[in-house]
């Protein structure tokens, strides 16, 4: 057989990511025949699954209240939400009148007494209570609106301390304790070995991830470093990898820039420190398991991971594993990938099976990032049929993977029990403060007697949060298990559905409520499209497409290390001739001509051309992108947003055009009369765009103009003439007559100046410095005749406000 076609740089094989985007339907078709669950095997699962779920809902004593809290307050609920937000500003807030402030403004707008005594929890009507009475508190007075900090002070002095503050504080840290073992390593190994002895075993995670500076990463990996020696000295000797407690690790902690765009400098960095914690496991004698984050760093993590697994120090070490998740598209292909790997390597690999924690993050990434499709499933039936698919291939792999099968949902449980059919060579996982009831028969040595290992975080508040998120997230969610469970009046058959039966209702669809990530605008416009710089099969040809566009010689393959010539595109910009003064007066002329029918034609007509433009440009989006990035001196990933947003643009205007001068408004005729407002073009507009956003800007201010039925002068910043150039062609070719859209590069001072003060000009549209559009402005009020308009967006730096309840990490990555 021909080896699999693999990427040169990485030898990574291509078809890891071939279903990044799969077609859903499809896929999940293919996956429930992979599940191959008959009626009779369905009978059995279902009967297993119930009697789960009468044992959670029978226990005795709860071990908290928080599932019946989170229950109550479910993310469907505002109450939840605002809980939530809560939750995730106040344990970073580090004085207190801001603390006061935050749950004042949150508390107050809510309705908590809805909630009481709709849930039998003590926990939950005790807690609801303390709600309403804060709210209330909170509403009655309006001294509190203007300064409820001083209010809480004035509770405050009475009750010796701010109590509402103290006792939301309080209410976040029992949460914060339900999901997390121990704030050192040391606690939560002590805190861990009362539970040892009833046949759990562990895996601790030193909470912190997507570090984005050095000190960051490098406080983490000695976090872990000493972990692993800590968790090392609690091992009993003689025990095997599987049988220990082992350790957990987020790769994005370790690299302040662990993202696609810095591969080469990623893997350079983290093979040898991965490797550095893998051999301390190896010598501490447990074991290690990346765990998976984001689906635009599966590939990423699946190099190093690949780079470290051979390394040829690891051999007889079957302690390094992966997590999986199930909810991407791509699992059964990762999966197919890891056996091969282990195949190859001669070692087995454990495999924690998830179904993902992310999946919130990745519709809404999808959708900004106007991709074909998601890379997870829009339907929770769909990624349970994919974890059952990839259940069915873990343990066909046999001896090359160590399945562990992380879930708490007691169907999915009951189906890995049938699949295993007896087999012992597998254990479960389930997290900390989660799932103890379902897994209390599980591990019981008198019913399955299988191993459950718990996901057990360690850490302090500070690097609680994303993951407290998550945890409410999966909890308040009414799709989750763990959440409908605790609601009892669902039905039990409800709660133990089959998601094959489930998913073959809707015949495998994808959800209708999630449109896909092109149709968001529906039905005004369609989103611009992306390019999924994640996958690298992607970035190769979009690369090969770039250098193609521009006519650099070579060939596809290798494209991605030549980048477009700066050099070359430099010299075609020195050689740009100025308009002169004829040619200025000559485009007014003729603009001027042409402005009336383009004016005439129906603002429909002219959204169906401005629509062929939009399609052009995205047709010519590597020549585009090439372009940015050569003239303009943009990043690749800057260089598509420009081009996107462009297109956005011009789509945007188009749809506005048609609802604002499509069709007359009628006017209020309180005499009787008839009163209509029309819409119509005010002459030639003059364009005038700046170096630093070359097409977006550009398109935006001529395609508004042409769309509103202006004629248009388009002048260029003039650094950045060819971008601007090509948009023109682009726009003309789309059927933009040619007398209504002139390009006139030159620089300001003369061309623009000249353009600004012929008296034939309606108006201008200027982004740029405050400075020259002082000057515009002067030069327009200048003139006789009708007052011209000015359209401007002016001035360098804006300020952006950051109190102490945002997270300086999402703060960075959003300012960037
Ligand atoms: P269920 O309620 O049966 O399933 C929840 C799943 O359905 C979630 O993945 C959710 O996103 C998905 N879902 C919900 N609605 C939809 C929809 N409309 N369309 C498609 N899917 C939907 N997660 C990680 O990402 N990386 C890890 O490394 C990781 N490690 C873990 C380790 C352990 C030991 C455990 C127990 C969990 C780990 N998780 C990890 C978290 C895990 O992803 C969640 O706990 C898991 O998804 C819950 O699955 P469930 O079977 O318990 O619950
Ligand atoms: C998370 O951090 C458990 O890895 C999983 O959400």
């Amino acid at each position: 057989m021909p080896a699999e076609q693999t990427d040169k740089q990485s030898d990574l094989p291509v078809s890891v990511s071939r279903r990044y985007l799969a077609d859903e339907q499809a896929l999940v078709r293919e996956l429930a025949e992979v599940a191959n669950i008959d009626d009779a095997l369905n009978e059995r699962i279902r009967k297993q699954a119930e009697a789960f779920v009468q044992t959670v809902r029978h226990q005795e004593e709860p071990e908290s209240g928080i599932d019946a809290f989170l229950q109550q307050y479910d993310l469907s609920s505002e109450e939840g939400v605002l809980l939530m937000c809560i939750a995730e500003a106040l344990l970073r807030i580090p004085d207190a009148d801001t603390a006061d402030e935050l749950i004042a403004d949150k508390i107050s707008s809510a309705n908590w007494q809805e909630h009481l005594g709709a849930s039998d929890s003590l926990f939950v009507n005790a807690s609801t209570w303390g709600l309403m009475l804060t709210g209330r508190l909170l509403k009655v007075d309006a001294e509190i609106k203007r300064n409820p900090g001083r209010i809480l002070k004035k509770m405050a002095s009475r009750a010796g301390e701010p109590v509402v503050r103290a006792a939301m504080r309080q209410a976040m840290r029992i949460m914060g304790h339900q999901f997390v073992m121990g704030r050192t390593i040391d606690e939560a190994i002590e805190r861990s070995a009362t539970k040892n002895a009833r046949g759990y075993r562990y895996s601790f995670d030193m909470l912190g991830e997507a570090a984005l500076t050095r000190s960051d990463a490098g406080r983490y990996f000695e976090s872990y470093a000493a972990a692993i020696d800590s968790i090392g000295t609690a091992v009993v000797d003689g025990r095997s990898v599987f049988e220990v407690p082992g350790i957990s690790v987020k790769l994005s902690a370790l690299h302040p820039r662990y993202a696609y765009t810095q591969t080469k400098r990623v893997v350079y960095d983290l093979v040898p420190q991965v490797t550095d914690l893998v051999l301390r496991a190896r010598s501490a004698g447990i074991a290690l398991t990346v765990d998976a984050e984001e689906s635009e760093r599966l590939e990423l993590s699946l190099e190093v991971f690949r780079a470290v697994f051979r390394d040829r120090r690891l051999s007889a070490y079957e302690g390094l594993g992966l997590a999986v998740q199930a909810y991407q598209r791509r699992a059964t292909d990762v999966i197919r990938f890891l056996s091969g790997l282990a195949a190859d390597v001669g070692r087995r690999i454990p495999v924690r099976l998830v179904k993902g924690a992310y999946w919130d993050t990745e519709i809404k990434r999808g959708q900004e990032q106007g991709l074909d499709s998601y890379p997870v499933f829009t339907r929770k039936a769909h990624t349970d049929i994919s974890y059952l698919a990839c259940t069915r291939q873990l343990l066909a792999a046999g001896p090359l993977l160590y399945a562990q099968f992380a879930t708490h949902n007691a169907h999915t449980l009951a189906c890995i029990l049938e699949f295993a059919d007896g087999r012992d060579d597998f254990e479960f996982q389930r997290l900390h403060g989660m799932g103890e009831a379902l897994y209390s028969a599980v591990i019981d040595p008198q019913t399955h007697n299988r191993p459950c290992r718990v996901y057990a975080p360690v850490g302090s508040h500070e690097d609680l949060l994303p993951y407290l998120v998550r945890r409410l997230l999966e909890n308040g969610a009414n799709t989750s298990f763990v959440n409908r469970i605790v609601d009892e009046s669902i039905d039990i058959g409800d709660i133990v559905a089959d998601p094959v039966s489930i998913g073959r209702r809707s015949d495998f669809r994808p959800h209708p409520r999630i449109p896909s990530p092109r149709d968001i605008f529906q039905p005004e416009r369609t989103n611009s499209r992306g390019f999924n710089l994640a996958d690298r099969r992607v970035r190769r040809d979009l690369w090969a497409a770039m250098n193609a566009a521009v006519k650099q010689p070579g060939s596809a393959h290798g494209a991605e290390h030549r980048s477009v010539n700066p050099a070359d595109i430099s010299r075609v910009v020195g050689s740009w001739q100025s308009a002169d003064s004829a040619a200025v007066d000559r485009a007014i002329s003729l603009a001027v001509a042409a402005q009336p029918s383009w004016d005439r034609i129906v603002a429909a007509d002219r959204a169906i051309l401005l629509g062929n433009a939009a399609d052009l440009f995205e047709q010519h989006a590597p020549e585009l992108i090439a372009l940015c990035v050569a003239e303009g001196g943009r990043t690749v990933p800057d260089s598509l947003a420009e081009v996107r947003e462009a297109v956005d643009f011009i789509r945007y205007y188009a749809a506005q055009s048609v609802r604002t001068f499509g069709v007359p408004h009628r006017l209020p005729g309180p005499t009787g009369e008839h009163n209509v407002l029309g819409m119509r073009g005010r002459g030639v507009f003059a364009c005038i765009s700046p170096w630093n956003f070359p097409l977006a800007i550009f398109t935006g201010q001529v395609t508004a103009a042409l769309a509103a039925g202006n004629a248009v002068i388009a002048k260029p910043a003039e650094q950045t003439p060819l971008v601007a150039h090509r948009a023109v062609e682009l726009l003309l070719e789309a059927g933009i007559p040619p007398d209504v859209l002139h390009f006139l590069p030159g620089d300001g001072a003369t061309v623009g100046a000249r353009v600004v003060a012929d008296p034939r000009i309606a108006g201008v549209a200027f982004t740029g410095s405050t400075g020259t559009a002082r000057a515009i402005n002067r030069v327009l009020a200048a003139r006789d005749g009708t007052i011209a308009q000015l359209i401007a967006e002016t001035g360098g730096q804006n300020a952006m406000f950051v109190d102490s309840s945002a997270l300086p990490e999402q703060v960075v990555l959003d300012a960037a």
